[in-house]
């Protein structure tokens, strides 16, 4: 057999045909179910669009009103997930705890059989419900305080910020904070996706589907960045620092990557960068504006001048790490947000693939040796 040219990172060789969301990163469109992602952002809240990511369409307000009350029937984590969270190292990355106690939610509520579309409905709202609790009581219980309890008077967003901070909201803050994770819902065939694709097509629980790509979203080419960025921002300090910065670290590494910077599919300005730029200048009305927000502005300017002939310029995580610093929450808590928000995206693409599924089992090309002779252990030296 001829052997075939493998794009690295298999770049644009579609893998799946999906009916979810649609992007073109030359035009900046990303639509969910049809629906521009700016419009969501802007008219929706994460229960609708979750709703929307799972079903196919928006739902009616008898729909959305039971499906919102059933999700906050479900926040409530068992005690012995609390024990379990208590029981990680205190400096553990609360990803690997995501990764962990999703996990572990599945030996609790298993999903009797990904064949029967009632248990699926259960798996899918016990997982959405449960991620925002399992981050908040991680977070808090590393340093030896106690879990808040789910607050039924607020949303999926302004109860998480109240379960992490203890307090609620501002409506400006949980208007950000809800567009946030309607930003990171879905968004096609990225790696995490991909891996709960893979997982999921084994006929496994969705538990496990969604603890895969917990742990492929927390590398910083993917969830991670927003973290980086931060870090990064903090590394540059002051405005009058950023050419200095930037021309150093390319003189040492002229493939240097700028974090939050560059996607597989965008080549002009993620769409979801600007509509959060355009929530993030509404809150800092309130909160201040950051002197990390006004140094990411000037290191963007500068990198459109460099990078912008390779199509390289922000992705959403260049300024949402800047947002949620700016509303108290703490840096490792980033990558989280990401995967309570990907969540309906991933389990959107979960019951897509039991659609007609048939096991991945990609090829390979064998590169390696051929007829290697066993030499014994005591011929070796
Ligand atoms: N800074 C500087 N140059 C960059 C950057 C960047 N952030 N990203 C890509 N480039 C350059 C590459 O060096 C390469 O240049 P070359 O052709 O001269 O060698 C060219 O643009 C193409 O880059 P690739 O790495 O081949 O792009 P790929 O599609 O494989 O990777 C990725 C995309 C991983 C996102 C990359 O842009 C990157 O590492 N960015 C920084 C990390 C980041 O922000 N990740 C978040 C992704 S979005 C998300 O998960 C929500």
């Amino acid at each position: 057999m001829s052997q075939i040219e493998i794009p690295p990172g298999l770049a644009d060789v579609p893998v799946a045909k999906s009916a979810i969301s649609f992007i073109d990163g030359h035009r900046a469109i990303l639509s969910y179910r049809g629906i521009p992602v700016e419009v969501l952002a802007k008219e929706s809240h994460y229960e609708e669009t979750a709703w929307l990511l799972l079903k196919g369409e928006l739902p009616t307000q008898r729909e959305l009103a039971d499906f919102t009350q059933e999700l906050k029937e479900r926040r409530n984590i068992k005690y012995r997930l609390k024990d379990l969270l208590k029981s990680l190292p205190e400096g553990a990355h609360p990803m690997v705890a995501l990764q962990t106690s999703v996990a572990a939610l599945g030996g609790y509520y298993p999903c009797k059989s990904v064949s029967d579309a009632a248990s699926n409905w259960e798996a899918s709202l016990r997982l959405i419900a449960s991620m925002p609790t399992l981050v908040a009581a991680f977070a808090r219980l590393r340093h030896g305080d106690d879990a808040i309890d789910p607050n039924p008077d607020l949303d999926h967003a302004g109860n998480f910020y109240y379960m992490l901070t203890g307090k609620e909201p501002s409506p400006a803050v949980r208007k950000v904070l809800d567009a946030c994770l309607i930003l990171h819902a879905e968004h096609n065939m990225n790696a995490s996706t991909f891996s709960t694709r893979v997982t999921s097509s084994t006929l496994s629980s969705p538990y496990a589907a969604i603890s895969a790509a917990v742990g492929t979203l927390s590398g910083p080419l993917h969830g991670g960045a927003n973290e980086e960025v931060v870090e990064m921002l903090d590394q540059i300090g002051p405005v009058s620092n950023v050419k200095t910065w930037l021309d150093k670290k390319r003189a040492e590494n002229p493939s240097f990557k700028v974090m939050g910077m560059g996607h597989r599919v965008y080549k002009v300005k993620d769409p979801r960068a600007t509509v959060l730029q355009d929530l993030a200048e509404h809150a800092f009305s309130e909160t201040g504006k950051p002197l990390k927000y006004e140094v990411a502005q000037a290191l963007e300017k500068l990198c459109e001048g460099i990078y912008g002939v390779k199509g390289v310029y922000p992705n959403v995580d260049f300024y949402s790490g800047v947002v949620y610093q700016s509303l108290g929450i703490p840096t490792d808590i980033f990558t989280p947000i990401f995967a309570i928000a990907r969540v309906s995206g991933w389990l959107a693409h979960w019951l897509e693939q039991l659609q007609g599924n048939r096991i991945y089992r990609p090829e390979q090309t064998y590169v390696g040796k051929t007829d290697v002779a066993y030499v014994p252990l005591e011929k070796r030296p």
